[in-house]
């Protein structure tokens, strides 16, 4: 059967079929929804510029927008034999409008349609990111304010250091994740940008309207050199990558913490019962796997934009298969990620912190500063306290209050969590996700 859409009178070997087309047919179902959007925008310029009649348009439309429905259904299959995406769309529109099914390829090439299929994969998988994001961040912010009396053991070294809170350990990573939304904008930016219309990379002959398809598929720019367009395949992968991997090393982080914590040689916080797992053989454990697997699932996933380097790295401008291959571990990365964000969030509002921490003395020394500082501010000077204090620590007559009095920004009695938390709402009303759907709702005439 010649089914693809290049074969003209040679039949490609079984073998070599298989082995380019490789995951295709599993992985361009991420984009099915997507390639047919791009499609509707293209044809609908293809007619504004006189290669479609308006009558060709309508019925044409009509049909993507049936396809979509079945893509929505989940039900878009690709079917044995055919390539990708691209090819299956194309064939669907043939078996049902005949040769107008075919008029629909003019000015594009599939370089150029996986380009805009990536890109608007891309920034709905991000605005779905960023509200797994926002779910966790709300739950660190409320769980800063909820324990921000608790004290606990601040370490330096992993040596005890000073005296840290519950409130600066959540609220710690919850600035982690504004710093992490800014991040991920800058990524959408460079996403939100049309490459529709660099073809095969090097534009056409036919008078596209590259403004026009920018603005039906609500991108906020275009990627105007059509060199440059196809050099984003795999760049704006790998950028977000990067942005995911800073949200990825934001929670291992945390989750390495949450596993140290719980340890019974710590017992600062501790998981209920059904969070936990148990042993095969020792009856009393009561483990954290679940910050175990975040921690190993979150550095698989800042391993993702190195992958992607490596495939890119030596490649010089132009389109090449290398490409297809960044699909396989990119495009499910991002429900990866989200799920353990969903995880870590469910963990982060459940955890029981304990309030009891410092009645072990072996913690008592972290009070050392808080006496010298008082000292000082006494009018003894800071090197000579330091050196009192220091002393009745040697001869074992330290006693502590267990008190502390931190009042300058970001501090334990003065956390900025209303400072941080608008940090992080400016950032995500920057990224304006209602003009992609407001594109999509026109496009798709559910306005
Ligand atoms: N499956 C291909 C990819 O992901 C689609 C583009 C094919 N283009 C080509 N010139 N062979 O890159």
């Amino acid at each position: 059967m010649a089914s693809k859409l290049w074969e003209k009178n040679v039949t490609v070997d079984h073998d070599v079929e298989t082995y380019t087309v490789g995951r295709d047919r599993e992985m361009d179902l991420y984009l099915a929804p997507f390639d047919i959007l791009g499609s509707m925008a293209h044809i609908t310029m293809l007619e504004s510029i006189g290669l479609l009649s308006a009558q060709e348009l309508q019925t044409l439309l009509n049909e993507l927008r049936a396809i979509y429905e079945i893509a929505e259904r989940g039900e878009f299959v690709i079917e044995e034999g055919i390539e990708d995406v691209h090819s299956q769309v194309e064939l669907m529109l043939t078996r049902r409008l005949g040769d107008v099914g075919k008029k629909i390829h003019s000015g594009r090439s599939r370089n150029d349609q996986v380009l805009v299929d990536l890109k608007l994969f891309i920034r709905s998988r991000i605005e779905d990111l960023t509200n797994a994001m926002t779910r966790l961040f709300n739950a660190l912010i409320a769980q800063s304010e909820k324990y921000k009396n608790i004290l606990l053991p601040g370490y330096t070294h992993l040596q005890v250091a000073m005296p840290s809170s519950f409130g600066l350990w959540f609220g710690a990573y919850a600035e982690s994740l504004a710093d992490d939304l800014t991040i991920m904008r800058a990524a959408y930016e460079i996403t939100n940008r049309n490459p529709l219309g660099s073809a095969a990379g090097y534009g056409s002959s036919f008078p596209l309207n590259r403004e026009m398809t920018t603005r039906l598929l609500g991108f906020g720019s275009m990627d105007y050199n059509v060199v440059y367009a196809q050099m984003g395949r795999g760049k704006t992968e790998r950028i977000v990558a990067q942005a995911m991997a800073s949200v990825a090393a934001t929670v291992s982080k945390l989750a390495f913490d949450a596993c140290m914590f719980n340890s019974q040689n710590f017992g600062f916080i501790k998981l209920p019962d059904e969070f936990t797992t148990g042993s095969s053989i020792m009856p009393h454990k009561k483990n954290p796997d679940v910050f175990e697997l975040t921690r190993a699932k979150c550095n698989k996933l800042q391993a993702l934009p190195y992958e992607i380097t490596l495939i890119t790295n030596n490649l010089p401008s132009g389109y090449f298969r290398d490409l297809q291959l960044i699909k396989e571990n990119f495009l499910p990365a991002f429900d990866q990620l989200i799920e353990v964000l969903d995880m870590v969030t469910a963990m982060v509002s459940q955890v029981k912190v304990n309030e009891h921490i410092l009645d072990d003395s072996r913690y008592d020394l972290m009070f050392s500063v808080e006496k010298v500082n008082q000292m000082a501010k006494d009018g003894v000077p800071f090197r000579d306290a330091y050196k009192q204090v220091g002393l009745a620590i040697e001869r074992g007559e330290f006693v502590s209050e267990k008190a502390v009095n931190h009042t300058h920004e970001g501090s334990i009695g003065n956390l900025c969590n209303d400072k941080i938390t608008a940090l992080y709402e400016q950032t995500l009303a920057q990224f304006g996700f209602h003009e992609y759907h407001n594109a999509f709702d026109a496009l798709l005439g559910r306005v």
